[in-house]
C-alpha cells in the first residue's frame, strides 16, 4: 500500500472557539499572571498545551452516555458499568470510585504508608510525591539512568532500575516499604513506557520481599501501545490483551481517569486485597463520598466506563502515539533538543540544552514556557526546578531538579495537525533566539506544590 498519513481518526462534532490575544495581550496577561502559566486566564492562551489531563474532548457515545447517567445515591446502574469495565480491564476485585487520581493516592497512602516509610516509584509524579510526603515518608525516584538522560534514544527510558529496586529495600528494610508503584507512562520523566519485562522484574523483587506492587495507571493504553510497537513478541497482541497482562503482575494501581479514561473528570482505586479495600472505603466516605460514586456523578461514571471502552481502540492508539511524536520529530529536525524519543503524551523540551547560559536555580524551563506563551500563546508547563527543585534551607539557590523540561502536553482528540503545525512553528522560532532568554527570580513559593501559585519576575 502507498504511504499515507496517519489522520485523526474521528469527525469533529462540536467547537470551541479559541480567542487570539495580540502580543501586549499576551505581555500584560503575563504580568498579571507573575510569569506563572497556571495564573493565565484560559481564554488568553491560544493552543492550551498545559495538561492532557481533563483536556480531551468526549465522544458522543460518552455525552450519549452521560443522559444515561443514574445519579441515585447508593448502587447507580453507572457505577454497576463502570466498575464492571475497570474489572474487566485491571482484572482486580475491588473497585473504589474517586473524584480525581491525587484522590485515589491520597486514600491510598493513608491506609498504607507511615511515617518514615519510603516508597519507591520509577518516577514519581508530583501529585504522588505531596501525598507520600505528607505521610511523613520518603518518596524515592528509581529510574534506570537511562531515564535522566534527555537525548538518548531507547524504546523504555520509563523502566525502574531492578538493582536500585532491590538496594533501597536492603537498605531501609523491607519493613519499611510499604509498597512499590511504577508509573505507565513515566509522565515526569518524559512519557516514556515501562516495558513488560521491567513490570514482571519488579514483580519479581516484590515477591521476594512480599512487597504489594501498584501501578500509578493514568496513561495505561498508552503504555501498551508502545508495548505492542516496541517490545519483541508482542507486535500482534491487541492493545487490551497487553493491558491486562500489566494490571496482571499488579496488586493493585490508582488512576486518573483524565488521561486514559478520556474523560475531564474521575479516578479510581483498584485492588486485590479485601481488608486494605475496606479500610480505604471508609476514608472514601469520610471525604469523597459513598462507594458507588466515590465523588463522582452518575453522568462522570458513565463518561469514564465509555472513555475506557474506546480508549483500547487500535486505530485511536495509533493516532495518538503519532501526533505526539510528528510534533517531536518537527521540532528536533529543526535542531530543537528534546526528550527523545518522543513520549506518549507530551513532548518536553530540553531547556538544559537549550539554555545553557541560565543556571538551574533562574529556571531555565520556566523562562522558556514563558517564552513559548510571549510568542505564540501556546502554554505548556515547566518540569524543572520549580516543580522538582527544594528551596536551600540557608537561603542560597535551590537544590536543582534531574532535569529542566518544558512539557507541551497534547490534549486527547482535542487539537488538530494544523494546531500542532502551528505549535511547531512558534517552538521553533522561540529556540532560534535562545541565547536572547533570560532567567527568573522566584519571589513568592507556598510550601509544597509551589509551582502552581509561585511568582516570578524577569532577571
Ligand atoms: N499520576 C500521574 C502519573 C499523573 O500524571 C497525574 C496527573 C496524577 C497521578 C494525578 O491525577 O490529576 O487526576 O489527580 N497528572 C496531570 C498532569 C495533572 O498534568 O500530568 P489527578
Amino acid at each position: 500500500m502507498p504511504y499515507r498519513t496517519i489522520i485523526e481518526p474521528f469527525r469533529i462534532h462540536s467547537v470551541q472557539a479559541i480567542d487570539l490575544p495580540d502580543a501586549e495581550e499576551r505581555e500584560e496577561a503575563l504580568r498579571q499572571a507573575g510569569f506563572n502559566l497556571f495564573g493565565l486566564h484560559a481564554d488568553h492562551v491560544i493552543i492550551d498545551l498545559l495538561t492532557d489531563s481533563g483536556t480531551g474532548a468526549m465522544s458522543s457515545e460518552q455525552w450519549a452516555g452521560m443522559m444515561r447517567g443514574d445519579e441515585s445515591y447508593a448502587g447507580s446502574r453507572s457505577f454497576y458499568r463502570f466498575e464492571s469495565i475497570v474489572k474487566d480491564i485491571t482484572q482486580m476485585t475491588q473497585v473504589i470510585p474517586t473524584h480525581q487520581g491525587r484522590a485515589a493516592e491520597r486514600i491510598l497512602f493513608s491506609v498504607m504508608v507511615d511515617e518514615g516509610d519510603v516508597v519507591p516509584n520509577n518516577t514519581h509524579f508530583d501529585t504522588t510525591r505531596a501525598n507520600v510526603e505528607y505521610r511523613g515518608a520518603e518518596a524515592r525516584d528509581l529510574v534506570v539512568p537511562e531515564g535522566r538522560d534527555p537525548a538518548i534514544d531507547l524504546p523504555f527510558k520509563g523502566n525502574m532500575d531492578i538493582d536500585a529496586l532491590r538496594a533501597t529495600i536492603e537498605e531501609v528494610g523491607r519493613d519499611r516499604v510499604p509498597l512499590v508503584m511504577v508509573t505507565v507512562t513515566n509522565n515526569s520523566g518524559g512519557g516514556q513506557p515501562v516495558s513488560l519485562q521491567n513490570l514482571r522484574d519488579v514483580r519479581a523483587v516484590c515477591d521476594e520481599y512480599e512487597i504489594p506492587l501498584f501501578l500509578d495507571a493514568c496513561r495505561f493504553a498508552e503504555n501498551a501501545w508502545f508495548i505492542k510497537l516496541r517490545e519483541p513478541g508482542h507486535e500482534h497482541r491487541t492493545p487490551a490483551e497487553i493491558a491486562r497482562e500489566m494490571f496482571s503482575l499488579a496488586d493493585g494501581c490508582t488512576m486518573s481517569a483524565k488521561k486514559d479514561g478520556l474523560a475531564n473528570i474521575g479516578g479510581f482505586l483498584a485492588l486485590n486485597d479485601d481488608e486494605i479495600a475496606a479500610r480505604c472505603r471508609n476514608l472514601l466516605i469520610l471525604t469523597e463520598g459513598f462507594p458507588t460514586y466515590g465523588g463522582m456523578a452518575g453522568y462522570d461514571l458513565e463518561a469514564v466506563a465509555q472513555g475506557l471502552a474506546e480508549v483500547l481502540d487500535e486505530n485511536y492508539l495509533r493516532y495518538r502515539i503519532r501526533s505526539t511524536a510528528y510534533l517531536g520529530e518537527k521540532v528536533a529536525a529543526a535542531g530543537v533538543p528534546i526528550v527523545q524519543p518522543p513520549g506518549g503524551h507530551a513532548i518536553y523540551l530540553d531547556a538544559k540544552a537549550l539554555l545553557p547560559h541560565i543556571p538551574p536555580h533562574e529556571y531555565p524551563a520556566q523562562s522558556l514556557a514563558v517564552e513559548l506563551y510571549r510568542n505564540g500563546g501556546v502554554r505548556g508547563v515547566e518540569i524543572g526546578t520549580v516543580m522538582f527543585g527544594r528551596p536551600s534551607p540557608d537561603g542560597g539557590p535551590d537544590e536543582p531538579a534531574a532535569m529542566e523540561l518544558v512539557r507541551l502536553a497534547i490534549p486527547r482528540r482535542t487539537y488538530t495537525q494544523s494546531h500542532i503545525d502551528y505549535v511547531a512553528e512558534v517552538v521553533i522560532d522561540v529556540a532560534s533566539r535562545a541565547e536572547s532568554l533570560r532567567g527568573l527570580r522566584m519571589v513568592e513559593q507556598a510550601p509544597w506544590l509551589r509551582h502552581f501559585t509561585a511568582r516570578f519576575e524577569p532577571l
